[in-house]
């Protein structure tokens, strides 16, 4: 297999020209020479160009695309272009549109109109992936094959005919009997024992709850499904292009794939990531996205696929970015571990469903902040390579689990809850306080990590409470939250006071859940969305919060405590004196567990006390940061600081920026600023020469 990436950062785009005429073309190879292009995606969305009709194909202008890269220099990640079926596809099989679960088929004029299950549509996208093999496999722009397109974005779960009858095939290959599956889904209850596969259907439109489990299996199954078609297609490139590696682009904390199955599969991982200039926790939440794909490739370097240059069109309000936010957000991307930063798309649309979604190359052309921002990132990033393939070192690690996802959204539970919130919530806390976090399945070696955070791991299966319970004893300083360890991978509760196995390692058990909003509850100050301003409170008191109290949000339980120590008890209302907070030394390490939800001070202190537990010690390169908007992850030898405050911040921080070649120390860094610390090295040959003016960086791999 050809390496995925080469010495200097892979940078471009989405490139399709086969929105505009061929005249364009020959301009735009001239742009991309001059903004530092090296990479284009090709053929995304090119299905009904490539096969007009069913089994003719048309080749000519694809390769008068790829010749023209090549010979600019221009490398291709080339599409299967297999996520936007052509009208012909529906048209002659309309059992491959897509069915919703109230039973509505949706129509054609859009992308990703298909079934994941529809045969038809397999046989199509198959068929085109074998004949764009045989036809460029041997190409000398093609570098890497990009099979699809964000699977699931539009359409991830089914419920038609097939998908029916796939999804029964699923569960036969799990479960092998019936009676099996009737025990793991618990379906004595509401009389809903079934006889055979024959009976089972997809969790469709129900009078009331539908079986949580069989919801469950279906999300499982509809991740699963995808991942066959995206398996199909990579088998086939496999078998006719064994040297080419292969790569499909994840969206980041995307809900309805279960990335931690997808990623073994992709020689690289990829992501397209779209933070909303608007929100000012943006950087917050693309930094969790970032962390995520490092952690699913497994510490190697990962490619950002898509980002925009300035605002998308897919929000009812569409902000541009701040003048220099793209450049931070992408030095963001590099420091968390991307060898590369490509964007959707090279040329800005003139026509289409995106047309007024930014673009490398803007519709009002070059003379454009847009452009100059592009160029001068483009230029930077050549001369980066020295950063490439190192690891980015983090501290700590958050749990992070799709089938507790999944299972902790669903009806019928003891109060509504959004698993990414409570999740994104640690890994903030941790990265404000100045420290670079993993994600984590829960179920492997956590134990080298000096903090380890587990939010409401709801469904909790006995190899991630194994893991859990051996980092604590190895010397972590472990976190639990509530509703963690209450049911197992078929969604039975875990009998005997909620936790599992984990109330050994914790030192307690639940007794009962108390989500807040009765009656007593402290209606607190804290808004969540512009319908309800406040959420309910309850107060929280005990040493790790100083003098004042801290502020429960929305949840709290009866904790009963049988080896730990309560570090912080409940105030007001029913559980008033009951513990909130407790922390029970365990083997090397300690063990602690929250029964309630933190608002962001309460988090931080509590954070910063794990901190000092743990015996981190955290460095704050700059002065000045009151807003706590300022990002600094080590990634090899360099450190990346990164301003995505308002306000300016002074480095405080030897070494040499590489970015401007200047002492780091003093440095002011404005609002969206980056630096790129190495440490000063003086090359030994040189040293009697000209003393400091002639230090160099070096960077050690
Ligand atoms: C992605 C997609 C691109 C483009 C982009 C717009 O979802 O892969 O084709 O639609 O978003 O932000």
């Amino acid at each position: 297999m050809r390496p995925v990436f080469i010495d200097s950062p892979w940078f471009g785009g989405d490139y399709n020209p086969e929105q505009w005429p061929e005249a364009v073309w020959d301009e735009d190879v001239d742009l991309m020479r001059r903004a530092g292009v090296n990479l284009v995606t090709v053929g995304v969305f090119a299905w009904s160009l490539l096969e007009p009709e069913e089994g003719r194909y048309e080749f000519g202008w694809l390769d008068n695309v790829l010749n023209l890269l090549h010979e600019s220099g221009v490398k291709v990640d080339l599409a299967t272009a297999t996520a936007a079926p052509p009208p012909w596809l529906s048209h002659q099989y309309p059992e491959s549109l897509p069915v919703t679960a109230d039973g509505v088929r949706l129509s054609p004029g859009s992308r990703q109109g298909y079934c994941p299950s529809s045969p038809a549509y397999r046989r199509a996208a198959g068929r085109l992936a074998r004949k764009l093999a045989e036809r460029y496999g041997s190409h000398p722009a093609v570098v890497m094959w990009h099979i699809n397109n964000e699977y699931g974005c539009h359409v991830s779960r089914c419920y038609c005919e097939e998908s029916a009858s796939a999804f029964r095939r699923w569960l036969e290959a799990k479960y092998e009997t019936i009676d099996a599956l009737n025990v793991a889904w618990g379906t004595t209850f509401w009389s809903q024992s079934y006889g055979s596969f024959e009976q089972i259907l997809p969790p469709r439109a129900t009078p009331a709850f539908p079986n949580p489990t069989q919801s469950l299996d279906f999300d499982r199954f509809s991740s699963d499904e995808l991942l066959a078609c995206f398996l199909e297609e990579k088998a086939i490139l496999r078998e006719l292009t064994p040297n080419i590696p292969v790569t499909t682009n994840f969206m980041g904390t995307f809900r309805n794939v279960d990335y931690w199955t997808w990623a073994p599969h992709v020689d690289v991982v990829s992501d397209d990531l779209y933070p909303d200039p608007a929100d000012p926790d943006a950087a917050r939440g693309s930094a969790m996205a970032r962390d995520l794909m490092r952690s699913l490739g497994r510490g190697k370097p990962w490619l950002l696929m898509e980002q925009s240059t300035s605002a998308v069109n897919m929000r009812p309000v569409n902000v541009p970015k701040a003048p220099g936010q793209m450049r931070a957000l992408s030095y963001q991307a590099l420091a968390r571990g991307a060898d590369g930063i490509l964007f959707f798309q090279w040329r800005q649309s003139a026509a289409g469903a995106e047309k007024f979604h930014s673009a490398m190359l803007p519709h009002a052309g070059t003379d454009t902040r847009i452009w100059r921002e592009v160029v001068q990132l483009g230029a930077e990033l050549a001369t980066l390579g020295s950063v490439l393939g190192a690891r980015t070192q983090a501290q700590a690690v958050v749990v992070f689990d799709w089938d507790s996802r999944w299972a902790i959204e669903q009806a019928g539970l003891p109060a509504a809850s959004s698993y990414l919130a409570l999740a994104a919530h640690w890994h903030a806390a941790l990265t404000e306080a100045g420290l670079t976090v993993d994600l984590s399945r829960g179920d492997e070696d956590l134990s080298g990590y000096p903090i380890v955070i587990v939010p409401s791991l709801f469904v909790m299966t006995d190899a991630q409470a194994a893991a859990i319970d051996a980092a604590a004893r190895a010397g972590s300083t472990v976190l639990v939250t509530s509703q963690t360890g209450i049911v197992d991978e078929n969604l039975r509760v875990r009998l005997g006071g909620y936790l599992g196995d984990l109330q050994s390692t914790l030192g307690v058990w639940i007794e009962e859940f108390w989500p807040l909003g009765g009656a007593w509850a402290r209606p607190g100050a804290i808004p969540v969305t512009p319908e309800s301003t406040v959420v309910p409170t309850v107060q929280v008191r005990g040493d790790v919060f100083g003098p004042e109290t801290a502020t429960g949000i929305e949840w709290s339980e009866t904790v009963h405590v049988r080896d730990a120590a309560v570090r912080a008890v409940f105030e007001g209302g029913h559980l008033t004196g009951w513990p909130a907070l407790t922390r029970r030394s365990h083997g090397a390490g300690t063990a602690w567990y929250l029964a309630t939800r933190l608002g962001r001070e309460d988090t931080a202190r509590l954070v910063a006390h794990l901190i000092a537990e743990s015996g981190l010690q955290v460095r704050t390169p700059v002065v000045g940061d009151e807003l706590g908007f300022v990002e600094t992850v080590q990634r090899g030898e360099a450190l990346f600081v990164i301003n995505h405050g308002p306000t300016a911040v002074m480095l405080a921080q030897d070494g040499t920026d590489l970015l401007t070649g200047g002492d780091a120390r003093g440095m002011t860094l404005e609002s969206q600023g980056v630096a790129i610390i190495a440490p000063r090295v003086t090359l030994d040959s040189e040293d009697d020469a000209v003393g400091a003016a002639d230090e160099r960086v070096r960077i050690p791999r």
